[in-house]
This record gives structure tokens, sequence and C-alpha cells, in this order.
């Protein structure tokens, strides 16, 4: 074998237990005692995880008013790798008028021979003409883009009903699967316009305009036009209590509804909008959905205990709060200009093992099902990503689970000029990231160079319709 790693406990989502693992060809080859290799990691004391998956990142998507993304991919990438992840599944943004094929190709371009981890894109489709819904879309399925999102929100990337309907007819027709950001358009435009004339433009309005009732209604709606078509959906980036009794709901009715939360539900809440004194501070905070209240938080940490979570990513979608990101003229004279996104790919995995896993909340076997197996299997990468198993990719994260030591933004790898998270106490870190038996990262910082990332592809049999 090229590589052993020894003395670890090897945590699966299903079990833990002491084992040497053995590697060659960049694949788990064998997994027992007293293993031997040409090189040798000693792992005592250490966790052996499949690597972290985080499957909601956004990489160098333009937006609509020109503001640059803090992470390209060889950044976002590098971040990830320090942070404990071995994939990571951003997207490509269809810009209206774009045909979908040649957005591919245009990330494709960013990404290729830029990437520390391996990478499996997601699409974004804003503009669902006869073309893209007809050839392009079934088209890039089959090539192995089997994931895609659609939005309720945002003037530049909304689709109306009709529209969403249509999409989700195609990804019963693909067996492919819709990623759905539901935020309710109208309510949110009308909150922020009362909002507005009232003169409350501050970062810390963005949490009331994007109230909860506007996701519960679109949570419920688009559960509603997946029943009607009869297509698995996954609801990401689930903020609080209201949207998740609303995909319970689906869920008791038998209905094929995912569901996706992430980092800020559980560290965060609308206060820290607010900054010190309803200062711009609190636009490092701006998010969508943005974090709700601590019965919120609550509700969460009940969802991701019983199964009504399967995932639990990042949305890292990272903007520096200096002038060139959140605090420009513009921004400054309503938070409806603030761009929507907190950076979070190198905090994902120590935030939910210290929130969840130290403090007893959840098992380890659920935080690796959460964060790793769980996104592989629902975009099918599962078993070549997201397991420890014979054949399996030799992705692994050696993680110490008793060291403890603060997040600080100055430690972290991203392109952001800050994080959310500065000054959170954390037990248990990621000590050792390996993507196919390479070492990409040790103690916090990445290893070699961003050109040993692959580009992967989905399979859609993991959630094919019956
Ligand atoms: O505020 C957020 N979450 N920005 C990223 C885009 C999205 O909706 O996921
Ligand atoms: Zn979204
Ligand atoms: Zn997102």
């Amino acid at each position: 074998m090229d590589l052993v790693i020894t003395g670890g406990t090897v945590v699966t989502a299903s079990d833990s237990y002491a084992a040497d693992i053995g590697i060659r060809d960049g694949c788990i080859v064998q997994i027992g005692q007293g293993l031997e290799g040409a090189e040798r990691i000693d792992a005592t004391g250490l966790l052996v995880l499949p690597g972290g998956i985080d499957a909601h990142v956004h990489l160098d998507q333009p937006t609509s008013d020109g503001t640059v993304m803090a992470d390209g991919f060889a950044s976002g990438t590098r971040s990830a790798a320090a942070g404990g992840n071995t994939t990571v599944l951003p997207f490509a943004l269809q810009i209206k008028g774009q045909s979908l094929r040649s957005c591919v190709e245009d990330y494709h371009r960013k990404a290729d021979g830029n990437c520390h981890t391996d990478v499996s894109f997601h699409l974004i489709v804003t503009d669902p003409t006869p073309q893209v819904l007809g050839q392009e879309l079934p088209a890039l399925v089959q090539d192995g883009y089997t994931s895609f999102k659609v939005f309720m929100t945002y003037d530049d990337l909304v689709l109306n009903d009709a529209e969403l309907l249509d999409v989700f007819e195609v990804a019963r027709r693909e067996r492919a699967l819709v990623m759905v950001h539901a935020e309710g358009h109208d309510a949110i435009k009308h909150l922020t316009r009362r909002l507005e004339d009232m003169g409350r433009t501050a970062p810390f309005y963005h949490g009331q305009a994007h109230a909860q009732i506007a996701e519960r209604e679109a949570t419920h709606r688009a559960i509603s036009h997946a029943q009607l078509i009869d297509v698995p959906i996954v609801i990401v980036h689930v903020s609080g209590r209201d949207p998740m009794e609303q995909i319970q709901w689906a869920r008791a009715r038998g209905l094929k509804v995912h569901a996706e939360t992430c980092s800020q539900y559980i560290a965060l809440t609308a206060d820290d909008l607010r900054g010190l004194n309803m200062d711009f501070e609190g636009a490092k905070y701006v998010c969508s959905p943005p974090p709700r209240d601590a019965d919120s938080q609550a509700a969460i940490w009940q969802g991701l205990r019983d199964g009504t979570f399967d995932i639990f990513s990042s949305d890292h979608c990272p903007f520096r709060i200096d002038g060139t990101g959140k605090d420009t003229p513009r921004a400054r004279t309503s938070f409806k200009w603030v761009p929507n996104g907190i950076p979070g790919v190198e905090t994902r995995l120590p935030i939910l093992f210290s929130e969840g896993v130290s403090k007893g909340r959840i098992s380890l076997q659920r935080f690796v099902a959460l964060t790793s197996t769980n996104p592989a299997r629902l975009y099918g990468l599962y078993p070549q990503k997201g397991s420890i198993a014979i054949g399996a990719d030799a992705d692994l994260t050696l993680w110490d689970p008793t060291l403890t030591r603060p997040i600080r933004q100055t430690a972290l790898n991203h392109g952001c000029d800050y994080t959310p998270y500065e000054g959170m106490d954390i037990t248990g870190w990621p000590v050792r990231t390996i993507l196919r038996g390479q070492t990409i990262a040790v103690d916090g910082k990445v290893v070699g160079t961003p050109t040993g990332g692959h580009l992967v592809r989905g399979t859609s049999e993991a959630f094919s319709p019956e």
C-alpha cells in the first residue's frame, strides 16, 4: 500500500471502531489491524472521518451590481480543505439570456486546474426558456449535472410559479434533483418598501424584510408544486421553526422533500444584524434567509437530531466588508443593496462538531451523516465519496476532538476579510485533510498547489422517483 493511517478511531454514519486504513492509488483498499505501507500517518488519539462534503458553496459568481465575490475556486477550495473538506459543490449560475451549456463551460474554465479539493457543480436555472428546458437541461443531466437550484426570490434570479412547475417537470422526466431557495419574493418586496418608508434602512432590517412567514409560505408553495409534479426536491438553507414544520408536514404525508440547514442558523441570530449599535457592522451577517431567534435555533437542533435535516452545509457566499463588497455608498442607503451572503466553508465542520458533538447535542455518526455521507448520497456521489469503505476514494479528515481554540479571521484561509464567527470557542478541529490519499491540509494550512482537485459528476440513481 502507498499509505496507511494507523491507530485512529474510524467513524462512519453508522459506526465507530478502532482500525487502520490502507490506501493504494488514491482509494481505500484495506481496513483492519496492523496494516503496513510505504508511508504511515499516526492517527493515535484522532478520529478518522470521511472527508467533509460541503454541498452548498458559491465561488466566483457574478452579481447583478458587479460586486465581486471574495473567493474564486483557488481560495475557496483552499479554505474548504483547511476546514476539513475534500469535496465542495458550488454553482454554475446561468445569467438571464445565457445558454446553460455556455454557463457550465464558463465555470469549468474558472475551476479547471484551480482547485485544492474535488468539485462537483450544481446548476442555477434563472432563464427556463424552451431551449433550456427542452434541450440543454436534459443534455446536461445526462452529462452528470444532476442537480439544479431555482430561486423564489431576488429580482434577477426569481422564477414565477409557472416556471417553477416547468423546471420541476423536467427534473422529474430526467431524474434530476431540484434545490429550492424558498422565500416569497412579493412578501419580501412589500416588507422592504414598508421598512424603507419608515426610514428603517440599517442592515438589521434585512432580517425583518426576509420574515420567517415569507420563508414558510414559499416552502409550502414549493412543496405543493413538487407534490403536483411528483418530484423530489431539496429545500435549501432552512432557517427556522416555521419552514421546518412545513417540511415535517410534507414528510408525514410521504412526500420526498429533503432539507438542508447551515451553520448560521445554529450559531447566529437576528440580533447579530444589529451590529454594535444598529451600525453597519450588521452587514457582516446579512444573508438570506437571515438567522432567526433562540427558539428557531432550538428547532433546528431538534431537526438535526431527528432526521428532518438530511444535510448541513455552509452556504459559503463571501463578500468582503470593505468598500469592495458589502460596505458601499449604495448599501449605506438601504439594507436591500447589501450583497447577501456570508463566508463559512472553513468553519462549517468545526462549528457543527463543537456545538453538536462536543456539547452532546448530536452523535458522531449523525455529524458524519449530515456533513459527508448524506450530501454524497443526495447528490449522487456515494459511495465513491462520503464513506470509509473498500473501493471508496481515500478522502479522509483526521480530527482532534479535544483541540480547543477560538475561530479567528487571522487564522482562516478564505479570501474574505472577516468571519461572522469571530471569537467563537470551538472544541474539535480538523488536523489533516487527505484527498484521494494525498494530504492537502495540515493544522489549518493547505499543503501544495490548487491543482489536485478533480471535477466529479453525480448520478441520479440515489434519488430517482419511484
Ligand atoms: O445570502 C445568501 N444565502 N446568499 C447566497 C445565495 C443563496 O441564496 O444561497
Ligand atoms: Zn439560496
Ligand atoms: Zn446559497
